[in-house]
């Protein structure tokens, strides 16, 4: 299944990739924002894709390299941003996208979806070797569970999942999604939100959030947008819950205040019911963006 970009036109129009500018993806996925602004830049166009997930940049170099814009991909972290550009030896940047959601089809196999049953490893980084989601699931004690399940899931039943989660390791460990699932979705009441999300939706994310520190490098980033951009270089954040949406919200709100941005989305730019119906992970996707002063 091929990815399909998020609020697109919207993100184009507020990037307003030209001809000759140096554009970067921090997110790059499947390459779907990315052919846009690569096209746009053209000619003589620079064009930086990062991606933490090794195979979404093997992925994409087919999608791009065609094209007769300067393409760098670099497998890697956004937070880093900063040093991959001294490293690379670039200069500061007239844009930059993030879209922050992650894709479960160019992520399969990796546990991710409590849809699917596989080992529960949940990284973005696929060459990394290290702490896994089914690390952290059999090895935090059930207080340090809950309140990662509290405070990266807003999951008000997180005492309650903590509890069986524990419980359950006791007999045997908790080795895939399907295993994490079933004991969220057993600890849960049978009307869980009205069976508006599925009942092991918020666990999942905040167990991913937790393993990748998915605000920490959200944060980094926003930390260090003056050293990725240029003086009216844009920035445009694809967020895909409320933790992230707010970080970027403040962020923007407190860069504005000290007169380093100005603020390109009063409000959030959201998916129209069209996009939400084709596309529904569209459904919860926010657009914030600010232009660098
Ligand atoms: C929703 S996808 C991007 C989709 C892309 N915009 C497209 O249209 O095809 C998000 C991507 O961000 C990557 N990612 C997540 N955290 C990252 C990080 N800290 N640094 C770099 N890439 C990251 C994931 O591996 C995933 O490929």
């Amino acid at each position: 299944m091929v990815h399909v970009p998020v609020l697109f036109k919207e993100v184009i129009e507020i990037l307003d990739p030209k001809p000759g500018e140096f554009f970067i993806d921090g997110t790059l996925g499947g390459g779907g924002h990315a052919v846009k602004i690569i096209e746009r830049i053209l000619p003589d166009g620079t064009f930086l894709g990062i991606d933490w997930d090794r195979d979404a940049i093997e992925h994409a170099k087919l999608n791009v390299k065609n094209q007769r814009s300067k393409v760098i991909l670099v497998h890697g972290n956004y937070a880093d941003l900063p040093e991959i550009l001294k490293r690379e030896k670039l200069p500061r940047a007239n844009g930059l996208i993030l879209d922050l959601g992650f894709s479960s089809e160019q992520l399969a196999g990796k546990g991710f979806s409590f849809l699917k049953d596989e080992p529960l490893t949940m990284r973005y980084d696929s060459s990394e070797t290290g702490v896994t989601a089914a690390d952290v699931v059999n090895g935090l004690s059930e207080k340090e569970l809950a309140d990662v399940i509290y405070k990266f899931g807003e999951e008000r039943f997180s005492r309650k999942i903590a509890k069986a989660i524990v419980e359950r390791r006791r007999k045997k460990r908790i080795e895939t999604s399907g295993d994490l699932a079933n004991v969220v979705g057993e600890a849960l009441p049978k009307n869980y939100e009205r069976g508006r999300i599925h009942p092991a939706t918020r666990t999942f994310q905040a167990i991913r959030i937790y393993l990748n520190d998915e605000l920490g490098n959200l944060e980094r980033l926003l930390d260090g947008l003056g050293k990725i951009l240029k003086p009216r270089g844009r920035a445009a954040i694809i967020s895909f819950h409320s933790l992230e949406d707010r970080l970027v919200k403040n962020y923007f709100k407190k860069m504005k205040k000290e007169g380093k941005i100005e603020i390109l989305t009063k409000k959030p730019a959201l998916p129209s019911p069209e996009e939400i119906r084709a596309n529904p992970r569209s459904r919860s996707a926010k657009l914030r963006a600010a232009i660098i002063l």
